[in-house]
Order: structure tokens, then C-alpha cells, then sequence
């Protein structure tokens, strides 16, 4: 059976990118595969964070999960932090990846530089070590995740032909999967700019009232033209828009562009901002009563624990691989 896994850090408040890029999607893998979603909260020690916001970011994204679909019983779903065996193996794995490498993720480079000049750990530098060690831990097929991450993965497949070519058939090659709508949603201010948990301007997050979802869409960027065709470079925030709204929809950019035809900038933002709301209203109104329920810790240790029984079997021969003693 396919495995598919991915994950969330949680290092900040959901936004509709995380949803569209990422989350919206995670529930589609449950009929058919084998399914595991985590929460990276070792990832979001990587930059600054206080303890009771990761604790409350954690349980958001737990109860996020559920909200929008994923079953316990189809989905292992579980906390990084709960299964050792990712910090284990990315002790081995990182004597694998370089420094030129790592200094070259764009990632890496977007973070340092918003730490304008303070000290840069080094667990953000060496982000995917751990990355990689989460996906190989569990053989895994597909890696659905929007486009900012998909160079991470593609570094993983380089380190597993780098790995395998010196010790054997050992690490297994998974595959990136990135939407071909919706992988980078931009931020409303700022077009130009992706929509980021950890740059809040421009944001529409999960949380946010309906009310001020409908501000911030019909406050949108745009441009100083009347015409809604999808050209992301002359026209990134009217771009922007269809895309969330295809996304949504589950519809090609064409059809948003042929449904919006003739339609003014004004008309165009309030069916955009009626087709988010519609998506997450009734998700936001589940998140509360699970939240509330706090049914989500009874589920991420039970995940926690099927999740280290799967991890076994590919550590003990990493380890036996390298030269490790087993026990
Ligand atoms: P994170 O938490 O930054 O983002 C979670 C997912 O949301 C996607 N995403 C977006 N998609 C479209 N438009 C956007 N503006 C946007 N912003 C974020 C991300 O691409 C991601 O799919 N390193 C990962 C978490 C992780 C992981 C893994 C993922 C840790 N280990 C193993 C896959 C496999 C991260 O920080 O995602």
C-alpha cells in the first residue's frame, strides 16, 4: 500500500495557506493509503518561541487535524516530539547532508535573514536533517506539501541515493507531491510575498472571525485594472485570488477565470470571500468543540504509538547499516 506522510510545525497560527497548500488536501490520501500526519514541534524549536505558545499552537493543529477530516482510525496521527526515533535517526542522518547544501535552502536563507543579524541556532540551519529522518523513518511513498517545501524533500532524495550508493538498498526514495493549483498561496498585502505563519502580514488565518476574513479579502492588493484574467506577474493579487478561489472550489484557474468574466474587482473579492468563509466556518465551528473536547490527546498517543512500532524496523537497520550495535 502507498505510504503518504506530512506534517505541520507549529510555530504559528494556521493561515489559508497551510489549509490549501497543505491540510485541505491530507484527507484525500486516507481511502486507499497508508496515512500518517504529525505535528513537528521539534522543528518549531528551530526559531524562537515561547513554551505556552507552541503548547497552545500544538493543540491547535491537533484539533485542526481533526476538524477537518482526518480519522484516527484511517490517519496515525501523532507528535514528532512523542517518537524518538526521528531525533535518533537525524543524529545518523545529518553526518550525510553538507553545510553548502544546507546554506542553500531557501528556507534557511528566508529565516536567518528575517533574524536580522541576531544569532542563528543551529537547529534552523540543520532543519532538514530532521525533515529528512521523519520521511525515511517510515519507507514513505508520497510527501504532499505546498512548493516551500519541496526542495526540502528534494534533498532527501538526494541523501537517499548518496546514502544507499555507500551502504546498500537501506533508505527508501519518496516522491514530492505539489498541487498543481493552490501550492503557494501569497499574502493578501503583499502579493509578491508567500502567505507565511511566521511573516503575519497579509494573512488569513484559520482563526480569524468571519468578519475580518471578509475584510482582509475585500482589502486585498490588486491592481489599478478592471480585467480578472490569472497573470502572476502583472496581476499577482487578482492571481492570487482566483487561485483560492479554484482552490476551494475544486475547480482549473480557467474556470474561476471564464466564472469571473465581466465581473468588477468589488463583485469579484465578495464571491471570493464567500466561497472562504463557506470552507471555513463549519471547519472553524468543528475545531472549537474538539479543542474544547480536548479528544485530540487520547489521539495523538495512541498515534504516537503505532507510529513507533512502524518506525522500528528502518532505524535498526540504519543503525546496523552504519555500524551501530543493535540491541
Ligand atoms: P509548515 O508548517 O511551514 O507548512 C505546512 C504545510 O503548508 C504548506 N504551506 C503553504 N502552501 C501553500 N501556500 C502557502 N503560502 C503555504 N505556506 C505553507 C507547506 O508547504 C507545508 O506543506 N517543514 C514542514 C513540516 C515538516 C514536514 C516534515 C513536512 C516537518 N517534517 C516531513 C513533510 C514531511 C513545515 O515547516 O511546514
Amino acid at each position: 500500500m502507498t505510504r503518504i506522510l506530512s506534517a505541520i510545525k507549529p510555530t504559528g497560527q494556521l493561515t489559508l495557506g497551510n489549509y490549501i497548500g497543505a491540510l485541505r488536501n491530507f484527507k484525500n490520501y486516507q481511502e486507499g493509503g497508508d496515512v500518517l500526519y504529525f505535528i513537528a514541534d521539534l522543528h518549531a524549536l528551530t526559531l524562537p518561541i515561547e513554551p505556552e505558545t507552541l503548547r497552545l499552537n500544538t493543540r491547535d493543529i491537533a484539533s485542526f487535524y481533526l476538524a477537518s477530516g482526518l480519522d484516527p482510525k484511517k490517519s496515525t496521527l501523532f507528535l514528532q516530539s512523542m517518537v524518538p526515533a526521528h531525533a535518533e535517526l537525524n543524529a545518523i542522518l545529518q553526518n550525510y547532508l553538507y553545510m553548502g547544501e544546507l546554506s542553500r535552502m531557501t528556507q534557511f536563507k528566508d529565516y536567518s535573514s528575517r533574524l536580522k543579524g541576531k544569532a542563528i541556532g543551529l537547529g534552523i540551519f540543520a532543519y532538514p536533517a530532521l525533515m529528512a529522518a521523519d520521511i525515511l523513518l517510515y519507507d514513505t511513498d508520497l510527501v504532499p506539501v505546498g512548493e516551500d517545501q519541496a526542495q526540502h524533500v528534494e534533498l532527501t532524495r538526494d541523501l537517499v541515493h548518496q546514502f544507499n550508493a555507500r551502504y546498500g538498498e537501506i533508505l527508501h526514495l519518496p516522491k514530492t507531491v505539489v498541487n498543481k493549483t493552490g501550492a503557494r498561496i501569497m499574502s493578501l498585502s503583499d502579493p509578491s510575498k508567500k502567505m507565511s505563519k511566521s511573516d503575519p502580514k497579509g494573512d488569513i488565518f484559520l482563526k480569524d472571525d468571519m468578519d475580518v476574513i471578509r475584510k482582509k479579502i475585500m482589502s486585498a492588493k490588486t491592481d489599478s485594472g478592471t480585467e480578472i484574467i490569472y497573470n502572476r506577474e502583472e496581476k499577482p493579487g487578482i492571481a492570487n485570488l482566483l487561485t483560492i478561489y479554484a482552490s476551494l472550489k475544486n475547480i482549473s484557474i480557467d474556470d474561476a477565470v471564464t466564472h469571473f468574466k465581466g465581473y468588477r474587482y468589488g463583485e469579484f473579492k465578495k464571491e471570493v470571500a464567500d466561497a472562504v468563509i463557506d470552507e471555513l466556518e463549519p471547519l472553524q465551528k468543528r475545531y472549537k468543540e474538539i479543542l474544547e473536547s480536548g479528544e485530540y490527546l487520547a489521539v495523538l498517543q495512541e498515534g504516537a504509538e503505532r507510529a513507533k512500532k512502524m518506525a522500528e524496523p528502518l532505524l535498526a537497520k540504519v543503525k546496523e547499516a552504519v555500524g551501530l550495535l543493535n540491541a
